[in-house]
């Protein structure tokens, strides 16, 4: 301020002056005065300089210029700067809070008070099937159009969530039916913010779980019911000793039915909650096979009079690194499946060898009814049955093939299955070369 009074009585005093030594002394008055007008003059077209680069173009302010104004315009300046930066700074929080919602598994849409899309992450837009551009500001219910998420949105009560089908465009584009869950949570006044969970899977394995408590229930009804029949029997009617027995014959089947029924259970629960079988404990497939033939020579005379043409064959002396118990289990599986199914008389044909590429091929060949093509891709369900009421008779509860599968898949192998209805099947599991070796010339010769 001292700076500004001190230009502008130098200014009056200089015009002063000039008029004194120019004109005359008493002229000086009015050189003062044209001085300070000068003065004034200067100093309004500086401001208004300023002025116009606030207006226009506030980067282009002039760094540092004399007096007053040049001060003014660097204080403005840096206020700018500091402005621009915290500007930046916040925007740049902004970008990684969205970017971190973008990151989410679940879908969020946040909506105005008008309930507009005012943002939405990439997963919520895959989701409802909208675009996170192009429908930005449109109202959500016009966008997703089911009733009950409608009348959700416009409740106001969101104390729990909603569960909808996918919009038909989301479902396009995965290609599958799709069911999610949205919740609303209201924030600073009348804003929203929508989150949604994909509960496909989650819905899939509760159906799962329905089924398979259905599925044990019945299987294990059956056989019950049964037995209480044949126990009233046994109380209320005077029997025949020889018919006594038929009937305990016919009780201890249906119980040694049950009996396996939990068992396979067990096993199933057993396969899919233990640790990784192990990598290094080697058997030798003869040792293997060996049992296989025990055990389906035994079966196949159980079953049928005249028997089966069996004939196990190894190629090559390799042993497999695994859990025994479990590859014999899912080897015996496949064995007796081809004798139960066989009718007597036909050929089982169990064979051990090596493939071209190192991978092992166990395999079981019969002759027996074959299987039709649309049964092929659900055998290993359980409980699946392609015929029920004869695999009943057999004693077949459809678990064996899922055991097999589980087997398989813990030990990096591959179930095969080729059938021909009216010729035969072929069942067969490829083990990686990772896990054979050539038999220890001990234990071949075993
Ligand atoms: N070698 C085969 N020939 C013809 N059909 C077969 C053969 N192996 C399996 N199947 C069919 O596949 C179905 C499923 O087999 P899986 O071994 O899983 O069950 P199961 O034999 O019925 O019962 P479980 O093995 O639990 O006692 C069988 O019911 C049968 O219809
Ligand atoms: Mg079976």
């Amino acid at each position: 301020m001292p700076f500004r009074i001190s230009t502008f009585l130098a200014a009056s005093a200089l015009g002063a002056a000039a008029a004194a030594v120019l004109a005359a002394w008493h002229h000086a008055w009015l050189g003062a005065w044209l001085g300070a007008l000068l003065w004034l003059l200067l100093d309004a077209w500086r401001a208004q300089r300023l002025l116009d680069v606030l207006r226009h173009d506030a980067a282009g302010l002039p760094s540092r210029g004399p007096g007053v104004w040049g001060e003014l315009s660097e204080r403005i300046r840096k206020l700018l700067r500091e402005r621009d930066l915290k500007i930046r700074q916040a925007e740049d929080r902004l970008q990684e809070f969205l970017a971190a919602i973008q990151a989410s598994p679940n879908g969020v849409v946040l909506l105005d008070e008008q309930g507009r899309i005012e943002w939405c992450n990439q997963t919520a837009a895959s989701q409802f099937g909208i675009d996170a551009e192009r429908d930005l500001l449109q109202h959500m219910a016009n966008l997703v159009r089911d009733p009950a998420f409608v009348a959700y949105l416009a409740s106001w009560n969101y104390s729990r969530d909603v569960l909808i089908d996918a919009p038909a465009k989301a479902q396009q584009h995965r290609g599958q039916a799709a069911r999610l869950s949205v919740q609303v949570h209201p924030y600073a006044g009348n804003r929203r913010m929508l989150l949604t969970r994909d509960i496909t899977s989650l819905e899939q394995a509760e159906a799962m779980r329905r089924d398979f408590v259905a599925n044990v229930s019945h299987e294990i009804r059956t056989p019950l019911t049964v037995l209480a029949g044949f126990v009233e029997t046994l109380q209320n009617l005077p029997l025949e000793a020889d018919e006594r027995a038929r009937y305990l014959g016919l009780m201890a089947q249906q119980s040694h039915r049950m009996e396996t029924l939990v068992n396979d259970l067990l096993t199933l629960s057993r396969l899919e909650g233990s640790a990784a079988p192990p990598d290094r404990r080697w058997t030798p497939m003869r040792a293997l096979l060996a049992q296989c033939e025990d055990e389906g020579r035994g079966l196949s005379q159980r079953l049928t009079s005249q028997g089966h043409r069996l004939s196990f064959a190894i190629d090559a002396a390799s042993e497999i690194a695994g859990a025994p118990t479990e590859l014999q289990s899912a080897m015996s599986n496949l064995v007796s499946n081809a004798i139960r199914y066989t009718p007597g008389g036909g050929e089982v044909a169990v064979s051990w060898r090596l493939l071209p590429d190192g991978r092992g091929e166990y395999a079981v060949r019969d002759s027996g009814p074959g299987i039709a093509a649309e049964h092929l891709p659900r055998l290993t369900e359980r409980f699946y049955r392609v015929d029920r009421s004869r695999s009943r008779e057999t004693g077949g509860t459809g678990l064996g093939l899922a055991i097999v599968k589980h087997v398989a898949q813990r030990h990096g192998a591959e179930l095969r299955i080729e059938s021909t209805p009216g010729l035969g099947s072929r069942f067969a599991l490829v083990f990686p070369a990772a896990r054979l070796r050539p038999a220890s010339t001990l234990s071949a010769a075993a």
